[in-house]
């Protein structure tokens, strides 16, 4: 190998006359198609990306004709030999012709960075690599997925290439859901997971590799572990770490890992043209339909993708396509329109992946999880309405909601590049040009600058991690984001007054969910009732997927919700539908005529299991016999959602009490009709308004009694209507 180096770097002196010092230091460096760059300003970084393509075709070319010439090495000849059809397709994908370097990139450096595009085969392949030559030998390979849809599939399809079960040599972990066993190798588990893992070994002693994958995403989890495993590499000098990204834009995080050389896969795409609006779209959504029926009337075949910002709104383009193609009988071919959304139950994910029968167009109904985490073949139309949904965090107000956003160019690019997979593309970008050139952000914020702090300064105080302003963040979090994350847990009462861990607080942190949440399950142990808390918390955590309310039966659904309301609130019903399915036996027909959603409350049993197991191993006792006195299980939501309180007001219409933030009650609630002076929400949403979703009616009482270091009693005096004026017209 050293020779064949040679010959190349030889050959690239020869081809780049031009290089400086500096870059023919570096191509030496890095070894073949590992090319390290760090540019000044993003001028200079296109230059550098335009370079790097240049470099790594040139060396592929080179490979090539060493590949021929040379007499061929073991690995060579086995390539040759022709494997059963699944080993074939594994050494079709673009990742396959770089194994060895990368293998040896990977033997000759402790961090590396690997790019390259979506479905090049960087998540199925690598850890696959990393075992063939060895690496399973000493440790498992730990693959971190964003997203728990990608984890389980990503892994069902690895089982199946190394032609193993499913939880044996390949495994996943995700949140409530461990499929792994003493056998595991390669295990694909959710960047959150991975983040827990350090509770319980904070060196990682079982792993020998780990690959945060998807790294580009930058969600909270991966940016924490970002610096978790930057500080672990220096410390394991026999651990190896691969940051895998989808996109080019590595530059920062080569240098945040003390400058790691990054390997670049060269992806196999097509051109893909671009399009735009001449003027701003007023109803994107509109434009949206339109332009697929456009593609479908005028283009030839090819499938058309369509990002658009969530369910509903998929729904909703679902609907308008068929009323607008019903009426067109015959006279246009067959459309196919298939939504895809992280909560669509798998087996409705698994449609967009079947082949599209001759004559008839797929149109893919899509969020941004097809941005980079899904791979669909056969699509060559993309249309873009520019935006997407996104949490957002005010740390003044201390609320979170998801708020659809514009996209940003990298993003904006990404969706563009599933046009061009098998052919040359059209990309629609539902805005103009001028806005895409200056409205959107080069890249999208991280989440850990958007987005609440709680659970993961709980996780890594309980790592012992004090300062939290010192800690090595890529991107660091406002202060003011850190600080309320910080009087959060003091509120309540997982920090004492040093800022320190309380007891309590560790108990808190070793449950997987949002300090909130734990914190209720920890005062129905003081109650006695957390056999009923757990179901609710179970039931709130399959967010708003319970009830079914097909749109031709709405009033029959509303109906048969509301006989299961139970005074108190959307909790206590909750409550009741759970209990209720359970003396049916979990049975699915009683969820047909109950219309509640089978899967749903199926996966909250599945919580709930698990959230039992948790139960135990932190010794919190669960009641057997059914807790009498509704008002302890309400009481327990109190001690942990307190900050989500609001309150009725003369006006008809609810404030929350410490920032005086206007929130409406859902239609969806069971007190819609009915409405409590004082209530407590589960998560707020925004759509046409803000929406309070899940509340509970409180005595305010209680809250000063449960949250004494939140509350002050002025803050819950009732005198709302007091203050109106009562003679205005005087
Ligand atoms: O991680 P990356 O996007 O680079 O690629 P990958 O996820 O490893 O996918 C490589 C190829 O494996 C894809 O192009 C798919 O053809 C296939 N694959 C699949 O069939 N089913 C999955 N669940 C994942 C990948
Ligand atoms: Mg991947």
């Amino acid at each position: 190998p050293q020779q064949r180096f040679k010959v190349l770097y030889d050959r690239y002196v020869e081809a780049k006359p031009e290089a400086t010092e500096q870059e023919l230091w570096e191509q030496k460096q890095t070894n073949r198609a590992i090319f390290r760059y760090g540019a000044k300003d993003r001028a200079q970084q296109k230059n550098y990306e335009l370079l790097l393509e240049n470099q790594v075709n040139f060396v592929k070319e080179n490979l090539k004709k060493i590949k021929s010439e040379s007499s061929g090495s073991e690995s060579d000849r086995q390539i040759e030999e022709e494997g059963p059809p699944i080993q074939k397709e594994r050494k079709g994908l673009p990742i396959f012709e770089y194994r060895d370097e990368l293998l040896a990139a990977i033997r000759d450096h402790n961090v590396l960075i690997v790019v390259g595009e979506t479905g090049s085969g960087k998540t199925t392949q690598i850890p696959q690599y990393l075992h063939e030559v060895g690496y399973t030998k000493y440790g498992k390979i730990a693959c971190t997925q964003p997203r728990r849809v990608a984890a389980m599939s990503v892994a069902a399809r690895v089982s199946y290439e190394l032609g193993v079960k499913l939880g044996h040599e390949v495994g996943y972990s995700i949140r409530f859901e461990d499929k792994t066993s003493e056998k595991t190798i390669i295990k694909y588990l959710t960047d959150g997971m991975l983040l827990r893992e350090f509770m319980v070994d904070p060196e990682l002693n079982s792993y020998s590799v780990v690959m945060i994958d998807e790294a580009h995403e930058r969600t909270l989890h991966t940016d924490i572990l970002f610096g978790l495993i930057k500080d672990l590499a220096r410390a394991r000098s026999n651990l190896k770490v691969l940051i895998s990204s989808a996109t080019m834009d590595v530059e920062k995080m080569s240098s945040y890992f003390d400058d790691a050389p990054v390997f670049v896969i060269p992806g196999r795409r097509f051109e893909v043209e671009n399009y735009y609006t001449k003027a701003p779209e007023a109803d994107y959504l509109e434009a949206a339909v339109i332009t697929t029926l456009q593609i479908h009337v005028s283009q030839p075949p090819g499938d058309v993708l369509v990002f658009l910002t969530g369910q509903d709104e998929i729904e909703q383009a679902q609907e308008m396509l068929l009323t607008r193609t019903r009426g067109l009988g015959t006279k246009i071919g067959e459309m196919i329109i298939l939504p895809i959304y992280a909560t669509l139950p798998s087996d409705m994910q698994a449609r967009i992946f079947e082949p599209t029968p001759e004559g008839a167009r797929k149109v893919v109904l899509a969020t941004n999880i097809a941005e980079t985490s899904l791979t669909i073949d056969g699509i060559i139309y993309v249309i873009d309405c520019g935006l997407c949904k996104q949490s957002s965090y005010n740390p003044r107000t201390g609320m979170e909601s998801l708020i659809v956003t514009p996209i940003s160019k990298a993003s904006a690019r990404q969706r563009a590049g599933r046009a061009g997979r098998v052919a040359p593309g059209k990309c629609f970008r539902l805005y103009t040009l001028w806005s895409y050139e200056h409205e959107l952000e080069e890249n999208p914020i991280p989440e850990i600058q958007r987005t609440n702090l709680g659970n993961v300064v709980l996780i890594l105080k309980s790592l012992g991690i004090e300062n939290l302003v010192k800690f090595d963040f890529m991107d660091p979090p406002a202060s003011e984001t850190l600080i309320r994350a910080l009087e959060e847990l003091y509120a309540l009462a997982a920090l004492n007054d040093e800022g320190e861990l309380t007891k309590l607080g560790r108990r808190m942190a070793e449950f997987p969910i949002d300090p909130m949440m734990s914190k209720c399950i920890m005062q129905a142990h003081k109650y006695g009732c957390v056999n009923e808390v757990i179901t609710i918390c179970s039931m709130l955590s399959v967010g708003n997927s319970i009830f079914y309310r097909p749109k031709d039966r709405a009033l029959h659904a509303d109906n048969i919700r509301m006989g299961f309301a139970r005074p108190g609130g959307d909790h206590l019903t909750l409550l009741n539908v759970y209990n209720q399915w359970e003396e049916s036996d979990g049975s699915s027909n009683w969820c047909k005529e109950m219309f509640i959603q089978y899967r749903s409350i199926q996966k909250a049993s599945d919580i709930r299991e698990q959230l039992l197991e948790l139960c135990e191993r932190v010794e919190v006792e669960v009641n057997e016999d059914p807790c009498s006195d509704c008002n302890l299980i309400i009481k327990s939501f109190c001690s942990g959602y307190f900050f989500n309180t609001a309150r009725l007001h003369a006006t008809g219409l609810y404030k929350t009490v410490k920032n005086q933030h206007s929130v409406h009650v859902h239609p969806s609630s069971v007190l819609f009709k009915d409405l409590p002076r004082w209530v407590i929400y589960h998560e707020l949403v925004l759509t046409t308004k803000e929406f309070m979703r899940q509340i509970i009616e409180v005595n305010p009482q209680w809250l000063l009694e449960l949250a004494p270091h939140y509350f002050k009693a002025e803050d819950l005096e009732d005198d709302s209507f007091k203050k109106l004026p009562k003679n205005r017209h005087k």
